[in-house]
């Protein structure tokens, strides 16, 4: 076994890990970031698929996204907009294909006035939200115990408007049936992104692309790192801490041991930045406290298949079409026009989710492959039936993350469990974009994130070595150094 020492081990070369640690080195501390896979990014990866340049998970940045968009320039990685040109298509219960422009669905007067009114309730109760601290919300016990399927009817009469309502925060974001979920779940998924009116925006949310993929931001990130600084094919198996460090304020001579199958670091501090799912597939010694042991059971991923299929024109373009579609009622929910930058061949992408993704994975592959062509052909026309390129992400596969957006709350378990997430556990930080405040879920929300764990954990390293040099008895210029 190799023997390292370090300041701060980071567990997760992803935009979270990335993130602390390039902070952490930059403020004169040793650092080494230990990732399982053979690659950084995480949820971010841009691959080739039959000479494709797909971008497999994570790829928009929208307005909001204030510290993302600092890090793109800051990185300089240039944006581009998604194409958004033309009509929108929306298929409701009859099953017909409707254009519109705007954002409400052309639905029904009812249905319509049900869908702006729905938005205005949300828009009200999260202003109230703060996606720090969710559960101070005024209501939050009773938002919590709550499921978002259960309160929406107990707010509409109109089914359609409820199915299109729940779409924006289940199918589209948190990736779950909305029965799974409670109201308070869904207030901090929009309050994360200033308003529920902003994840019905789709011009909004899913406004820009990086030339060249997000991936790029862990990608330099990684750059930026001293040669050796990261280990990569590193699953940390076993993180090894004193007893001691459980005392609150317990800072003096805490020594962790990080072990993957081939290191051993030694360390003063950890940064765990992986998705809370995956947390128990390291042994910790001694076991986590009790209330993290079970709050770690309430958190899991949802579920969704982003499916790309690139065609060799944009051909709905050419029809009037924006590519934007939507339907609580297809299997493909939401589909957008998804080309790359300064590509004349045209590319979809499609996203099925939770229940539907799980009936689809049912299916043979070729069988899967023709139901969620035959999808996009009842937004986009046959042409759509025939790509020269198919490619579907399935995250849920991969064993470093299992599942996709990101994690969330199971009913009543924000309230209870909410603030406890964010506590250090001795010389244990954990975090990523599952954690965030404002960009939850997303790499906006895993840069923040990795921004607060590095500075919470160069404090205390600070703090440490005064308390040592203090034990010393060493005075530098009139303070104790
Ligand atoms: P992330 O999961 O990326 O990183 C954790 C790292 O830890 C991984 O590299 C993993 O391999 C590693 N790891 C896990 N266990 C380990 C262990 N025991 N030892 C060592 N390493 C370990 N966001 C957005 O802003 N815009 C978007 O359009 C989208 N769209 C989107 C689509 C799809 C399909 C997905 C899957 C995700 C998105 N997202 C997104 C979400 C976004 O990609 C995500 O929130 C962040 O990339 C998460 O970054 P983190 O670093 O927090 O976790």
């Amino acid at each position: 076994m190799e023997r390292l020492e370090r300041d701060v081990v980071v567990i997760g070369a992803g935009a979270t890990g990335l993130t602390a640690a390039v902070r952490l080195q930059q403020a004169g501390h040793s650092v080494v970031v230990l990732e399982a896979r053979d690659r950084v990014g995480g949820r971010l990866w841009s691959d080739h698929i039959d000479g494709q340049l797909y971008e497999i998970g994570g790829q928009w940045v929208s307005p909001d996204q204030t510290v993302l968009l600092e890090t793109l320039d800051e990185l300089g990685l240039d944006t581009y907009a998604r194409y958004r040109e033309g009509e929108s298509v929306y298929i409701g219960a009859d099953g017909a294909p409707k254009r519109f422009t705007g954002d409400i669905f052309p639905a029904n007067e009812h249905t319509r006035s049900e869908i702006e009114r729905m938005i205005g309730v949300l828009d009200e109760l999260v202003q109230q939200t703060d996606p720090a601290a969710p559960w101070e919300q005024p209501r939050a016990a009773e938002f919590d115990h709550i499921s978002f399927k259960a309160w929406l009817e107990q707010q509409c009469d109109d089914a359609e408007a409820r199915a299109n309502i729940a779409l924006f925060i289940a199918d589209a974001m948190l990736t779950k049936p909305a029965h799974s979920f409670s109201l308070l779940q869904a207030l901090l998924m929009a309050a994360s992104a200033g308003s529920f009116s902003h994840l019905v925006d789709a011009d909004f949310i899913l406004d820009k692309r990086v030339i060249g993929g997000l991936q790029q931001v862990p990608l330099k990130l990684a750059e930026q790192l001293r040669a050796g600084d990261l280990r990569l094919s590193q699953p940390v198996r076993r993180i090894k801490w004193s007893t001691a460090a459980l005392a609150a304020d317990a800072v003096d001579g805490e020594v962790v041991e990080v072990v993957t199958d081939e290191l051993v670091v030694n360390a003063r501090r950890v940064i765990v930045a992986v998705p809370p799912n995956l947390y128990n597939r390291i042994e910790y010694a001694p076991n986590l406290p009790r209330l993290r042991q079970q709050l770690q059971q309430h958190q899991s991923l949802g579920l969704v298949i982003k499916v790309h299929a690139t065609y060799e024109t944009a051909f709905w373009r050419e029809d009037g079409l924006s590519a934007t579609a939507f339907s609580p009622y297809q299997i493909v929910h939401e589909a957008y026009d998804n080309t790359n930058y300064g590509e004349s061949r045209g590319t979809l992408v499609g996203f099925i989710s939770d229940e539907k993704a799980d009936a689809v994975f049912q299916m043979p592959a070729e069988e899967r492959k023709r139901s969620i062509l035959n999808s996009l052909a009842s937004y986009y026309g046959p042409q759509a039936l025939e790509p020269v390129v198919y490619y579907e992400s399935d995250w849920a596969a991969e064993e470093w993350t299992q599942g996709a957006y990101a994690a969330s709350f199971d009913l009543g378990g924000l309230t209870r469990y909410g603030a406890l997430q964010l506590e250090p556990v001795g010389p244990l930080r954990f975090g990523s974009s599952d954690l965030a405040a404002e960009g939850y879920q997303h790499v906006d929300g895993a840069i923040r994130v990795g921004r607060r764990l590095a500075a919470e954990t160069a404090d205390t390293l600070a703090r440490q070595s005064m308390s040592e040099r203090s034990a010393h008895g060493t005075f530098v210029e009139g303070v104790i150094a």
